[in-house]
């Protein structure tokens, strides 16, 4: 059986109270034995979380990176970087990656494979927009995205990825895929990967994200392709985080 990961994505959000807020509920909290929790946060409190977090079940991890490894690229932030200061997982292809700065396929790839060769668990993020939805192409989009990566990779490589299906018109608008809508997705990104190998399929986290918070995280988390979530706006409240992070498992 598959662990649950619940993954707050703190976006441009948060601050370092907010860090220390986490570190006293969840150094005192007990988790369902199947959940793995983890946040994103912006790149200025990455080293005060991992530091804050050693001695509670929160896994840190960051929200982009860079596909370079080091030099004059101004603003740019390397895998090795992030690992140094003790991230453990980076989001890659977010829609507003993609949508809001230019970030295409090739470029989620290079970006995956800089977080692969640190050793970081890329979450590769993988959504349809409301027009792409209307028109029937939901599938054709997803799969499309998760291609790109998956046939540039080698079978250990792909292993390593965690994914997460966030459809663009559920971020952020209150708007929740329902739960079929989602297994329906994940059920067909499953199929996919098992086209690489039924290993690979079997064992993948397909983590729901979109609108996700305490009152509809039981009935996604209970559908039997959906491995988590990722939580955007409802991970910046700590109690609502926790209670979706019990809701699992
Ligand atoms: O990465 C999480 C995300 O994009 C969903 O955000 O606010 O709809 O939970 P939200």
């Amino acid at each position: 059986m598959r662990t649950l990961l619940v993954a707050g994505n703190w976006k441009m959000n948060g601050s370092l109270a907010l860090v220390e807020a986490f570190r006293q509920t969840f150094a005192a909290v007990a988790l369902p034995a199947r959940v793995e929790v983890a946040l994103m946060v912006p790149f200025p409190y990455l080293n005060a979380a991992a530091d804050a977090f050693r001695d509670t079940p929160l896994m840190v991890g960051a929200q982009t990176l860079s596909d370079r490894t080091g030099g004059a690229f101004t603003g740019e932030v390397s895998g090795g970087m992030l690992a140094d200061v003790g991230a453990r997982l980076v989001l890659v292809g977010h829609s507003e990656r993609r949508s809001l700065f230019g970030e295409d396929d090739a470029a989620v790839l290079a970006r995956v494979k800089a977080a692969l060769a640190h050793d970081l668990t890329p979450v590769l993020c993988l959504g349809e927009t409301l027009e792409q939805r209307e028109a029937g192409r939901t599938e054709a989009v997803v799969l499309g995205q998760l291609a790109a990566v998956c046939d540039a990779l080698d079978p250990d490589e792909r292993s390593r990825l965690v994914l997460a299906y966030e459809p663009v018109w559920a971020i952020g608008t209150g708007r929740t895929a329902s739960p079929e809508q989602a297994q329906s997705v994940h059920a067909a990104i499953r199929a996919c990967l098992a086209e690489y190998s039924p290993t690979l399929a079997e064992g993948m986290q397909v983590l729901y994200g979109g609108s996700m918070k305490a009152a509809n995280a039981g009935e996604l988390l209970a559908q039997p392709d959906i491995d988590g979530g990722l939580v955007g706006g409802a991970s910046l409240q700590v109690d609502d985080f926790l209670a979706i992070c019990q809701s699992a498992g």
